[in-house]
């Protein structure tokens, strides 16, 4: 586990796209602060929390911004462990708190993380209430960050647990589809698009994460 932390870590650094990818974002943005970034995909394990946690990473060592990195996929929470830190808050303290009382501060970089409940799949709530606590995380991340980044579940396969990526991106300044080279079908990425723009949601653009895993890995 440890040795794949520090691998994760690595890659993180070595992500060298990532300043370019982050500056196309911007202007995508047309450079509106505050902003809030959605990073979704449209099937599951293609890089999204990496990216995310990348684009995080190199936002706040720009050092400029006030950035914040949340995350988004309660159901298959993430952040956590690029960041090695523990999920320390129930469903409901999220549901109850607020966000400047709720996020961690990474040290030598300016970022806070809110990082996802530890109990959500046990925790009895509902779709709405979920989804209200989201739309308020993002209204008073607006309020404290110049750059919000949200990492997010896939698109699919739907499931009745999961934070709907569909509802958090219509929320957001701009939205940025991850897809594994070779993984998603280019039809289930235009679908998720589609999905995706109909509720008003502002698509960047789509990042493709090309990766080797090294033999006999299982990813
Ligand atoms: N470009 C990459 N190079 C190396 N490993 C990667 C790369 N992209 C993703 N991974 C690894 O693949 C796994 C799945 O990535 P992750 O970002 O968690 O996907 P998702 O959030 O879409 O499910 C993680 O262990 C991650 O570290
Ligand atoms: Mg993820």
């Amino acid at each position: 586990m440890k040795n794949k932390e520090f691998q994760q870590r690595q890659t993180l650094d070595q992500i060298t796209e990532i300043k370019r990818i982050l500056a196309a974002a911007r202007h995508g943005m047309d450079n509106r602060m505050p902003a809030t970034l959605l990073v979704t995909s449209a099937g599951q394990e293609e890089g999204k929390s990496l990216v995310a946690s990348a684009l995080a990473v190199s936002a706040a060592r720009g050092g400029d911004n006030r950035v914040a990195l949340l995350d988004g996929n309660w159901f298959r929470p993430a952040i956590h462990r690029f960041f090695n830190l523990d999920l320390n808050r129930s469903t409901q303290q999220l549901m109850d708190g607020e966000l400047h009382h709720l996020v961690r501060q990474v040290e030598a970089i300016s970022l806070d993380i809110l990082t996802a409940p530890a109990d959500f799949s046990t925790h009895s709530h509902t779709t709405d209430q979920i989804n209200l606590t989201i739309k308020r995380f993002i209204e008073q991340a607006k309020i404290t960050y110049d750059l919000t980044i949200i990492d997010s579940g896939a698109l699919f396969p739907t499931n009745r647990f999961m934070v709907d990526p569909v509802e958090i991106s219509s929320l957001t300044t701009g939205v940025i589809v991850v897809i594994k080279s070779g993984s998603t079908s280019r039809q289930q990425v235009k679908k998720a698009i589609k999905i995706m723009e109909t509720t008003g949601a502002n698509i960047l653009g789509v990042i493709s994460n090309h990766w080797q895993l090294p033999t006999g890995s299982q990813g």
